[in-house]
This record gives structure tokens, C-alpha cells and sequence, in this order.
């Protein structure tokens, strides 16, 4: 394939990449960006081994003891990048309108006007590595096509394990195929002779999508979710926008697969805002009094849905790997998680300890008579002991440390994990976290119900985000931080196809909602949750099975005490009580912040919901 020339640059693409168009851009951004090399990568383990052993070179990886947790390594970010960036994320749709009220907005000209003096000369000194992955299983007729450009061999190699990476991508994309054009720099050029930093970053930073023209431009972070284009800048906000004009939807969900002893198998899609507990509810252990039931992983973060043919809804998992929050993951917790996690991990911001293994807060907290280590070298460089961290309150891992890893790697993962159809959605769950007011969990009594308590779903904030946290803050179906387009015309859409679901006479999945997080008021959690959480998973399959009657409340139907499968968990009807109890005076309060969401989003907002609002407040006066 001819290749336009850019100066002093050989930007000639393998004989396999036969895609003009894919050509063109590649030499304009680099025209632009002006990197000293481009490396097109195969996706191959001789090009992830080389590029690992580049990092360790340069002082971003180091290399874990092999005997302890063979290939795998350990990067410190720079301390002002760790977590996504929402003030700094933006939607630039043509109109503002279509971007809403929840989203940052620009008009795609004035920020391409200042983007283009930023990523002028933006990668001098470093490699353009270019980038091909699929979300979704290769060549499936749900799967999309992305390229990301980055001067960052960290992301590249994530990207390897979080999306099917490589050169069959090309193939898929032919001579004249789609794909979404994704481009990141860390913002960090180097001057002839000047030396690397271990985690080259830039004080400012943009994370911006164009949802017209299917473009992502990525500045100045090489961090998660802002440099993983795949994930959430991709399978999240540029979905969203497909899902909207193609009638399927892209959310912030895990995808599970529950099985019982009779060997009847369902399936559960939950959205929690980030850092509340898909990855873990995700790799459910059933716990004692379970025997014979299995929950398996289709999925850990988000999920992409689409009506098939008999009129259900099918999701797949448009990623290949976990990038999972690290902290309080223990052999109690999540012991799937911890198995997955013991050889072929990228670990970020977490501690190292003295034998050149890893270790985070929470991860001995189940193992009686295992203490503390007695020094750790910490997130950021520094010796940490536990002396020091009772003096200073210093944390060894940072609160949002991630792991990179396959999800080949996950015991739990369920064998149609990478199934181009799909997997039939019996069961919607959303859950924030919520320290009081939402109880255990609540199924609405319609879809338009369901609807409305995801729409206005709080959550406190985590360390996932940059800011407080610990504030309650309003965040509709998880989807706050990833919405593509008008948070309201969303809203719609799913009124829609609860509407086109119901004309199909097909079964339609049930909506729940969750709080995994009531607190008591010595501040501790009165739930115990992670595995179990299944006792609430099958409370769920009881009602689908029309098995349980449940109690008809304030907004759906909760479970009686007797309902609830209790062997081997002392629970008792007291503490029951204070995870389900609606109080009449924190309902009103929290009507009151719906009330504002929706004032706030009031353009476009579809009248079922201020309809539901009212029936709900009618019940609670009553
Ligand atoms: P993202 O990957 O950021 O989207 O987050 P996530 O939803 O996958 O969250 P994850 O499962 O990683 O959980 C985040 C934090 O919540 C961890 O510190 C967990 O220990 C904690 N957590 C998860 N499940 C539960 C639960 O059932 N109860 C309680 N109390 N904490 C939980
Ligand atoms: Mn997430
Ligand atoms: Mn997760």
C-alpha cells in the first residue's frame, strides 16, 4: 500500500493493512503529532514480552518475582493521575442540546481549535504505536472495530489484555470497513537527548468525543479510562450514540450467569457506579447453603445489548480482560478475583513488598493470625510500615489501584463469555451505594418503575473519580460519567424498548434495584455482601419463578424476612429490618433530589417518569 509521506518519517504500514482510508489518517496524525517512530502492532506475545521489557527498561514497570506471581509487573503512575477526569471529559456534539446537561459540552470546531496546538509536536521524542482492537469477539456482527494511536507502550499493552488486540483486526476491517479513529497522547514530548520520566503525563488533560463523526482525542493522562480508549470513551460514550440511532444500548453493567442445582441457568446484567461492586458481584462465590448453585462471568464492567430475533434482549461483553479495582479484593471477598489475579498481571498503583510481590489494603483482612507486612515500599516510592501508616494514615495501594487481566484468567468465567450472540437477559439490576434510605433491594412492579428508580439512582462517591468522596451525588443508571448524548433522550430509549419488548409478547427481564451499603450507626456495613449478595440473587430468581410474593411498598415489591434463604448467615429479622426499612422523613428528602434531577434534565424528559414521581409521592402521604 503506497503510503503519503511525512517528513523525515517512515510511516509505511505492514503488506497486511490494506485499508486506504486507515492509512491516510495514520500519516495525518502523525503529520501532527510528530513522533520520532511508528510501530504497528501485531498483537502478538513477542511484541507484548518486547514492550513489557521496554517499560521495565524505562523505569515504568517493575518486574514482580517470578516465583511469586510469574509475568507480572508493577507501575507507580505520577501521583496527579490516577483516576478518571470528569471535568476534564467532554462531548462535543454539533449541538449542545445533544450532549445535555450532564455532560462537559464544546463546539466540535472550538475544541479542535484547541486541541490542535496541543497535539502539534505532541509525541516528539517518543514511539506512535498504532493500535488495532475489537470490541466484541472478532468479526461478530456486534463487534466494532477501533484504532488507537498512543505514544504510550502502557497502553498498548493493556490494551492487549483488555481488548481482542492485533493484526486479524485488519482483516476485519478489509479495504474499506469501519472502524472508530482513536487518538492518545501522554502530552509529554521529549527534547533531543532529554530523559524519560517513569509515567510521562501533562497537568492538562482533555478526554474528548465527537459523537457525530465517531472520534475519540485523548490528552495529556496515561491513566485507566482516560487512555484505554476501548472501554469507556468506546464501548461507553461512542456506543451510547450508536445504540441511540441502531435501537440497542450500551451501559455500565456486569453480565452473570446463574445456575442452579437443577441445572436452570439465568442471566443478570447490574449496573453500579464505578468502584460499587460489579467486578466482585460479577465473580460471585455462593456462599454456605448454596450447594449445587454456580454463578459464572460473562462479563465484569460493561455490556452491550441488543433485541435478538425472538424479541429478547442479548448482551455480550465487548471486552477481553478486567481492569479491576485492587483494594478490599481478599480470599473472602472474592476468591475467583484473587485466583484470577495469581500470574499475567499488570498491577498499578498498588504496594510492593519486600520479595517483589504485590500487596494492597484489605487483602490479608480474612486470614486469621496473617499480619500486616512488616515494610512495603508504597504507591508512590515511599517505605511504608504499619507504624508509619497508624502515624500518618497512609495508604500502601492507592484507594483506586487497578489490576490489568484476562478474562481467560477468571475460574468463574462462564463458557459464553465470548459467544457472538449473546446471552438472554432474564434480570436488570441497579445499585448504588448508599450509607442509608435505599433498602436491600426492591423489584419495580413495571418496566416504566424499573426505569424510574435507575434514572434516579444516588451514589456516594468513590476514588474512582477524581474529587470528594463519600457525597451523594445523582447518577442515573450508572451511566453519569459515560453518557454519550442527552441523559433524557436516554431515558427514552429505554421507555422504548420496554415498549418493544412488550409488543414482541417475549419475556421481558425484570428490574431491580440494590444497596449493598445501608450502614448501622456504629458506621459499619450491616450487610455482609459479596458472596452474599447471592442470597438476594435468588430471591430474584424466586420472583422471576413466581416463587416469592415479596412485599408490595413505597416504589416495588421487597422480600419478606421468611423469603430469604438464611442457612449458614447469622441474620437476624432486627438487622433485616435495618437494611430494608424505608423511613417516611429520608423518602421525602430523597423525592425532593429526584424533583431536582429532573428539573435539571427537564428538556426532553419523558412525562412517565415526573408520573411516577407522583404516584410515588401519593403512596408515601398515604
Ligand atoms: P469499576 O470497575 O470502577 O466500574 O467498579 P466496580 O463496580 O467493578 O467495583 P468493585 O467490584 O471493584 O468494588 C469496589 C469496592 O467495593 C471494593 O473496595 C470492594 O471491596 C467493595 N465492594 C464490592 N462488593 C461489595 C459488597 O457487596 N459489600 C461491600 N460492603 N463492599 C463491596
Ligand atoms: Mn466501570
Ligand atoms: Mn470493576
Amino acid at each position: 500500500m503506497n503510503a503519503p509521506v511525512v517528513k523525515g518519517l517512515d510511516i509505511q504500514a505492514p503488506s497486511y493493512v490494506k485499508n486506504p482510508k486507515l492509512v491516510a489518517w495514520v500519516a495525518e496524525m502523525a503529520a501532527l503529532c510528530k513522533p520520532d517512530r511508528i510501530e504497528w502492532c501485531d498483537g502478538s506475545q513477542e511484541e507484548y514480552d518486547r514492550l513489557c521489557q521496554l517499560l521495565v527498561d524505562g523505569g515504568t514497570f517493575k518486574k514482580l518475582n517470578p516465583a511469586k506471581r510469574p509475568n507480572s509487573f508493577l507501575a507507580n503512575s505520577d501521583p496527579s493521575d490516577v483516576a478518571r477526569v470528569e471535568d476534564r471529559t467532554f462531548i462535543c456534539s454539533e449541538k449542545k442540546e445533544d450532549a445535555g446537561p450532564t455532560n462537559n459540552w464544546m463546539a466540535p470546531a472550538e475544541m479542535r481549535a484547541t486541541l490542535a496546538p496541543l497535539f502539534d509536536g505532541c509525541m516528539k521524542g517518543r514511539t506512535m504505536y498504532v493500535v488495532p482492537f475489537s470490541m466484541g469477539p472478532l468479526g461478530s456482527p456486534i463487534a466494532h472495530i477501533g484504532i488507537e494511536l498512543s505514544d504510550s507502550p502502557y497502553v498498548a499493552v493493556n490494551m492487549k489484555i483488555m481488548t481482542r488486540m492485533g493484526k486479524a483486526v485488519f482483516d476485519v476491517i478489509g479495504t474499506d470497513g469501519e472502524f472508530v479513529p482513536c487518538i492518545h497522547t501522554v502530552g509529554a514530548p521529549l527534547e533531543p537527548g532529554q530523559k524519560d520520566v517513569a509515567w510521562p503525563c501533562n497537568k492538562t488533560k482533555y478526554i474528548v468525543h465527537y459523537p457525530e463523526s465517531r472520534e475519540i482525542w485523548s490528552y495529556g493522562s496515561g491513566y485507566g479510562g482516560n487512555a484505554l480508549l476501548g472501554k469507556k470513551c468506546f464501548a461507553l460514550r461512542i456506543a451510547s450514540t450508536m445504540g441511540r440511532d441502531e435501537g440497542w444500548l450500551a451501559e455500565h453493567m456486569l453480565i452473570l450467569g446463574v445456575t442452579s442445582p437443577e441445572g436452570k441457568k439465568y442471566h443478570v446484567a447490574a449496573a453500579f457506579p464505578s468502584a460499587c461492586g460489579k467486578t466482585n458481584f460479577s465473580m460471585l462465590v455462593p456462599p454456605a447453603g448454596f450447594e449445587g448453585w454456580k454463578v459464572t462471568t460473562i462479563g465484569d464492567d460493561i455490556a452491550w445489548i441488543k433485541p435478538g430475533k425472538d424479541g429478547r434482549l442479548y448482551a455480550i461483553n465487548p471486552e477481553a480482560g478486567y481492569f479491576g479495582v485492587a483494594p478490599g479484593t481478599n480470599l473472602t471477598t472474592n476468591p475467583n478475583c484473587l485466583r484470577s489475579l495469581d500470574r499475567d498481571v499488570i498491577f498499578t498503583n498498588v504496594a510492593l513488598t519486600d520479595d517483589g510481590d504485590v500487596w494492597w489494603e484489605g487483602l490479608e483482612d480474612d486470614a486469621p493470625g496473617k499480619k500486616k507486612p512488616d515494610h512495603l515500599i508504597d504507591w508512590q516510592g515511599n517505605d511504608w510500615t504499619p507504624a508509619i501508616a497508624k502515624e500518618t494514615g497512609a495508604k500502601a495501594a492507592h484507594p483506586n489501584s487497578r489490576f490489568t487481566v484476562a478474562a481467560t484468567n477468571n475460574p468463574a468465567l462462564d463458557p459464553a463469555w465470548d459467544d457472538p450472540a449473546g446471552v438472554p437477559i432474564d434480570a436488570f439490576i441497579f445499585g448504588g451505594r448508599r450509607s442509608t434510605t435505599v433498602p436491600l433491594v426492591t423489584e419495580g412492579r413495571n418496566w416504566t418503575e424499573g426505569v424510574y428508580m435507575a434514572a434516579t439512582m444516588g451514589s456516594e462517591t468513590t476514588a474512582a473519580i477524581v474529587g470528594q468522596v463519600g457525597v451523594v451525588r445523582r447518577d442515573p443508571f450508572a451511566m453519569l460519567a459515560f453518557m454519550g448524548y442527552n441523559m433524557s433522550d436516554y431515558f427514552q430509549h429505554w421507555l422504548d424498548l420496554g415498549k418493544k419488548l412488550e409488543a414482541s409478547g417475549a419475556k421481558q427481564p425484570r428490574i431491580f434495584t440494590t444497596n449493598w451499603f445501608r450502614k448501622g450507626e456504629d458506621g459499619k456495613f450491616v450487610w455482609p455482601g459479596y458472596g452474599e449478595n447471592m442470597r438476594v440473587l435468588k430471591w430474584m430468581i424466586d420472583r422471576i419463578e413466581g416463587k416469592a410474593e415479596g412485599v408490595d411498598h413505597l416504589f416495588g415489591v421487597s422480600p419478606r424476612y421468611e423469603e430469604v434463604n438464611w442457612t449458614g448467615l447469622d441474620f437476624s429479622a432486627d438487622q433485616f429490618q435495618r437494611v430494608t426499612s424505608i423511613d417516611k422523613a429520608a423518602w421525602e428528602a430523597e423525592l425532593k433530589l429526584h424533583g431536582e434531577l429532573f428539573e435539571q434534565l427537564k428538556h426532553h424528559l419523558p412525562k412517565e417518569l415526573p408520573e411516577t414521581k407522583a404516584a410515588i409521592e401519593r403512596r408515601l402521604a398515604a
